[in-house]
């Protein structure tokens, strides 16, 4: 893709080198869902598109997660984990209180040099951390960074609340990102936002400092996922069409010179819905949802890494994440890969 994106002159830019994705083996079926919870793949699938999740089991945690995506992301980009200057994690299911997610993902991929941070802006978690990133890189104060989304949302989620866990699934998806100089290719382009007022909307309340850990809590369903769908699912359309344009307006940029739209896995009706907003044709707007449920931080990476992997998205091409969650919180970074 030749165009001449409006882009401001830098010095340096981030470059997404490498990419990489890892889902547990374990899977959970409509049907075997349904013989938990009053519910049925018909019902599923016509109003999420969700056929199956991943499950992570008891011994496998957040940061195994993350290392087994990260260490593909490295593979794919060809770099030593010991030449990184800086990993996040964007997550909302934490390996534990503290320390991060992220310092056991140093620990694992030996990334000695590296300086480590968890990032809790759940669904947009990853969108957020690329554009934190830009920053570091385009600034010369990073050469090179690792940014991961990883989730493990089903030991959060209420199997009783079949409004609820029909939805999430775990999973981790993973980018390096190095200062290029001198070079068009990397991330034009980052914008993120968010709406405090709306945190009612998604959350998961105990054991953080308003329900510790040590007071019985008066509603033991607190210490899982609660969603507001209704709510969030007309939010989500209203702010990836808002963001997407807000993108293109930014970047001078037309649908043709798109070559992908990865959104958020959400819902794939909410996905369709804004595309159709957008008058994104279906060939520019990835779904897999089906295979995965909402991985939350993790999903806008794992669709990015299979879309590269499956050729459909191609060196030079325009691409944009889109992403929205609870905060509420929503931001989108414009790339040319
Ligand atoms: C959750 C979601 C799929 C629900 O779809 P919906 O079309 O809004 O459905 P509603 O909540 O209006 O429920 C419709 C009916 O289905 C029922 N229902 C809800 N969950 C059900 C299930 N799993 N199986 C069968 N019936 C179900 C409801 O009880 C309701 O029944 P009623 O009409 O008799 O009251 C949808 O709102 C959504 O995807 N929202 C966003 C999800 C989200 O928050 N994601 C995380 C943030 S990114």
């Amino acid at each position: 893709m030749n165009k001449e994106v409006k882009q401001r002159r830098l010095a340096y830019r981030a470059v997404i080198t490498g990419h990489g994705s890892f889902a547990p083996a374990n899977k959970l079926t409509n049907e075997e869902l349904a013989k938990k919870v009053d519910t049925s793949d018909e019902w599923i699938t016509s109003r999420t598109g969700i056929k199956v999740r991943h499950i992570t089991t008891d011994d496998e945690t957040t940061a195994f997660l993350a290392t087994e995506a990260a260490k593909r992301a490295l593979a794919e980009a060809n770099l030593d984990a010991g030449e990184l200057d800086l990993i996040i994690v964007a997550t909302i299911t934490p390996e534990m209180v503290f320390p991060s997610t992220a310092s056991f993902v140093q620990r694992s991929l030996r990334a000695k040099k590296a300086w480590v941070f968890d990032l809790a802006a759940a669904c947009s978690g990853f969108v957020y951390g690329l554009s934190i990133v830009q920053q570091f890189l385009e600034s010369g104060r990073c050469k090179k960074a690792l940014v991961i989304g990883a989730e493990t949302l089903t030991k959060i989620t209420n199997w009783k609340d079949r409004t609820s866990c029909i939805l999430f699934g775990d999973g981790a998806g993973a980018v390096v990102l190095e200062r290029g100089e001198g070079k068009q290719r990397g991330i034009i382009y980052s914008t993120m936002s968010s709406d405090g007022d709306r945190w009612k909307a998604l959350n998961c309340q105990a054991y953080g400092s308003r329900y510790p850990a040590d007071k019985k809590l008066k509603d033991p369903n607190k210490i899982y996922m609660e969603i507001k769908g209704r709510e969030v699912y007309q939010q989500a359309i209203r702010r990836i069409v808002e963001t997407v344009n807000a993108c293109m307006d930014h970047c001078g940029l037309t649908i043709d010179d798109i070559g992908m739209v990865i959104s958020h896995q959400m819902n794939a009706r909410i996905i369709e819905s804004a595309a159709k907003r957008l008058n994104l044709p279906n060939e520019k707007v990835y779904l897999n949802i089906t295979e995965y449920g909402n991985t939350s931080a993790a999903s806008v990476p794992i669709a990015f890494d299979e879309c590269v992997r499956a050729g459909k998205i191609k060196r030079g091409d325009i691409v944009i994440f889109v992403a929205f969650g609870a905060g509420l919180t929503w931001g989108a970074n414009v790339i040319q890969f």
